[in-house]
């Protein structure tokens, strides 16, 4: 248990009551004798004990909670905490080339990320205490993994609002260059070191898997990133235009068309917005529209322009889809709930005057658990719709 005693006003406790994980650092009424980054034991005000949390002396979250329980949070915990998530992906990621093991507060391992390639590790320590907690957190993968390689991807802007410099490589085993996993049958190349967050989007595998059943003819796969989408379901697709706006993602998605041979695809360097409103301006029709946009809402004060975002988008797409076409539409914008999200897609279906069913409503794979009392765990929604005939 840590040395140092941080007391939290009624509100914080209430959070933590309610099985919340955090404390802002307006309910934190006395933290006097707490380092940056330690661990620390959690009071209320009349001095009952609420659990031990990792302290920052810099971010809006002072307190991240990492037990309620009395028994030291130790190193032997820490790697109970980590065998605990790695068992639960036995089971929900069984068979994946590449998964997420530890998805920080939904693996009740906050701030700390691991992501499997392979036989390569990536982790992102996001907080000071979790910074502190990396030695630990090598020395426990090395143990129980025998990896061939980890690297650290903390070259994350959040880190800034921890104090934390941004830093990126390998910091176990040998170079990984690059990584070959397969998932869904389809083989992907992964640059741990330079590739977009931990080297992909995990966290879309199985909505890829499901969108399979519903793609035919033409498919269009706006902001494509690697081809996730775009390879999963060219089997099934007549032909195939991804589209994103790096020249880098691209030349990815081009290394994994070859890596598959699969031929009927195209990649363009474009603006999906820009794009799109230009096929529904000169008519072009397609049978599939996949939408995976970045998270247009960072900040709560952003949800105004995010919808506005995501409404034009999916305007654009359900007036391109022919009849019996299907719409893969995602928001990976926690601050945009499910329910604003489908209230946005209606609003665009009844503009672009298409009759819409929900053949399915999604969230993020299974490896990036939700836990049901931290609603920031759920972030990613995806909605399959059929356009009516
Ligand atoms: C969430 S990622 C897509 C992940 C991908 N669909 C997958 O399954 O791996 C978002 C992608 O959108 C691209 N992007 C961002 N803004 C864009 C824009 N306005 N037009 C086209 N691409 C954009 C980024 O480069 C990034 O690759």
């Amino acid at each position: 248990m840590g040395d140092a005693t941080v007391t939290i006003s009624d509100r914080g406790a209430g959070r933590i009551l309610a099985g919340h994980s955090w404390v802002y650092r307006t309910d934190v009424l006395d933290a006097k004798q707490a380092e940056p980054g330690v661990l620390v034991r959690v009071q209320d005000r009349r001095r009952r004990y609420l659990g031990q949390a990792l302290y920052s002396s810099k971010s809006q979250i002072a307190l991240r909670l990492l037990t309620r329980e009395r028994r030291a949070f130790d190193r032997e915990f820490l790697a109970e905490r980590i065998a605990s998530a790695a068992r639960h992906r036995e089971l929900v990621a069984a068979g994946a080339g590449a998964c997420r093991i530890v998805s920080s507060e939904g693996d009740l391992l906050p701030s700390l990320v691991i992501d499997r390639y392979g036989d390569c590790y990536v982790i992102q320590t996001l907080s000071q205490g979790m910074e502190r907690l990396k030695s630990s957190v090598v020395e426990i993968l090395l143990e129980r993994f025998s990896p061939r390689c980890i690297i650290e991807r903390n070259d994350s802007p959040v880190r800034a609002l921890e104090d934390l410099p941004e830093t990126k490589g390998v910091i176990a085993g040998e170079e990984a260059g690059e990584v070959i996993a397969e998932d869904n049958g389809v083989r992907f190349a992964y640059d741990l070191l330079g590739g977009q967050k931990t080297g992909g989007y995990l966290d879309q595998r199985e909505n890829r898997a499901a969108a399979v059943e519903y793609t035919r003819g033409r498919l269009l796969d706006c902001f494509t990133y690697a081809g996730g989408f775009a390879l999963t379901l060219a089997r099934r697709a007549d032909s195939v235009l991804g589209l994103d706006s790096s020249a880098d993602a691209l030349a990815a998605a081009r290394r994994n068309q070859d890596l598959n041979g699969l031929a009927n695809i195209e990649w363009r360097e474009a603006n999906c917005f820009d794009y799109l409103k230009s096929a529904d301006q000169s008519g072009e029709r397609f049978d599939t529209v996949v939408l995976d946009p970045p998270a247009f809402a960072r900040h709560k004060s952003d949800l105004e322009g995010a919808l506005r975002g995501y409404k034009e988008l999916n305007l654009r797409a359900l007036k391109i889809l022919n009849p019996g076409g299907f719409l893969i539409t995602c928001s990976c914008s926690y601050h945009v709930s499910e329910a604003e999200f489908l209230e946005t897609v209606a609003s665009a279906a009844l503009d672009a005057h298409r009759s819409v069913q929900v053949a399915e409503r999604r969230t993020q794979s299974r490896d990036h658990p939700i836990v049901l009392t931290v609603p920031e765990t759920h972030y990613l929604k995806c909605l399959i719709l059929r356009v009516a005939e």
